[in-house]
């Protein structure tokens, strides 16, 4: 078997006949051997529908499931029960156009390991969703991104339309909460390449939506769940928990020092900020660089190399000081602003000087023993045929 078509269902009963009818029609002509499976939770009488379909037509293979498990364990369902060396999932309703699959496989043949059809790139479109959907499905795409390295250069994770080579989740451990299986996927997955191909999300054509607010607190747990279960995605925010932990010592300290005994701002500021980095440095090493320990000689520069960067840090936070105190301006709101400039900056040098990988390390966890140099790129026109 070479392509395995995997579609999750809940109650469509009004598209499953279409799509199936519209797969066979853009697969026409293809030499390609390929099965639909449909994983249904369906409430009303889609099973029986399929069961028509599957006993008229050879391609389709269906699997009822008597709860509503829900999207993304569907789609792990049917990664199971499927037998091809390429898969590619899409919805039910006809939103994702088959016509873009023959493209899809093209691209796992040739090109990559994982092809996304975008609606974000040139010559997609995402039509299917009103105003309000596509303000939240953007709102969650960027937390996604932000919080998870490996979705950064992926601009459409959220659209359940995707193609893979049966490699990519042979060996992975797929528990996806809720419907975004593509960013488990992609979590999770080994693979060495992604495409973006661009497409239109139309809109849907029969039946209603099962999106919900359920589903929007769902996709928030699931990127909490793999955002803490990867080490390097951990990492800064950890690193903003302490640093917020060390502001709060920071403003504390500098309180004191302002008003209590009333040393100049610019003083009294560097000194909070020494205070401050001495109770950081103490978490970073033994919470937030934790499993990149250093050996031999490596490990007695560590204090040095964060003292420098956070002296810098410290020099960028008291130049606020400086410049709030000259314009007339509240100190300790100097002191703030500095801080934020100071984060970013002290984490991307920290990361780099004072804990860096060691060469021996293991991988952190089972999300980062898939390849670390992933390829992106995006297909520029689509050969999507109008059927
Ligand atoms: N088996 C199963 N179980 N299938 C389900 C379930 C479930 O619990 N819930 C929904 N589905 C199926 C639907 O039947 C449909 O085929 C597909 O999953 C997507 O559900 P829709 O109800 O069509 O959701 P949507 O169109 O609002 O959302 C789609 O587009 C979004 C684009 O912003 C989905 O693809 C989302 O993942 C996507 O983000
Ligand atoms: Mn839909």
């Amino acid at each position: 078997m070479q392509l395995s078509i995997v579609i999750p269902s809940f109650n469509e009963r009004n598209n499953v006949r279409a799509i199936v009818d519209r797969i066979e029609g853009a697969l026409q002509g293809i030499q390609l051997a390929y099965e639909i499976w449909f994983i249904d939770d369906s409430s009303d009488d889609t099973p029986r529908i399929l069961a028509e379909l599957a006993s008229q037509n050879p391609h389709v293979n269906f699997h009822h499931r008597s709860a509503k498990s829900g999207l993304g364990t569907a789609v792990v369902e049917g990664f199971r029960r499927s037998k091809g060396e390429y898969i590619v999932v899409m919805d039910a309703d006809l939103q994702h156009p088959p016509e873009l699959i023959p493209e899809m496989v093209n691209q796992l043949r040739e090109v990559s390991d994982v092809v996304i059809p975008s609606r974000f790139i040139a010559g997609g479109s995402d039509g299917g969703l009103n105003a309000f959907r596509k303000l939240v499905s953007w709102t969650a795409r960027s937390i996604g991104r932000l919080a998870i390295k490996r979705l950064r250069k992926v601009t459409d994770c959220t659209g359940g339309f995707f193609g893979l080579r049966r490699q990519v989740v042979e060996r992975a451990d797929l528990n996806p909460v809720g419907w975004k299986i593509l960013i488990e996927v992609l979590v999770k997955g080994s693979y060495q390449s992604v495409v973006e191909i661009p497409y239109a999300f139309l809109a849907r054509n029969a039946d209603e939506s099962k999106m919900s607010l359920t589903e929007q607190w769902n996709y928030l747990r699931h990127i909490f769940k793999l955002l803490w279960s990867s080490a390097e995605d951990r990492r800064f925010v950890l690193y903003c928990l302490v640093g917020g932990l060390g502001v709060l010592v920071n403003l504390a300290a500098m309180s004191v020092l302002f008003y209590g005994f009333r040393i100049h701002a610019v003083a009294a500021s560097v000194l909070a900020s020494v205070i401050a980095m001495i109770h950081n440095f103490l978490w970073h090493d033994r919470v937030t660089w934790k499993e990149h320990r250093q050996a031999g000689w490596r490990k007695t520069l560590r204090m040095p190399v964060f003292v420098l960067i956070s002296l810098s840090g410290i020099a960028v936070t008291a130049l606020f000081v400086r410049l709030f105190e000259v314009l007339g301006l509240w100190e300790l709101a100097g002191q703030c602003v500095g801080i934020v400039a100071a984060t970013g900056w002290t984490f991307l040098a920290n990361n780099r000087w004072t804990w860096p990988r060691s060469l021996q390390e293991m991988p952190d966890s089972a999300c980062e023993t898939g390849s670390s140099q992933v390829l992106y790129h995006t297909v520029q026109t689509t050969r999507e045929r109008e059927s």
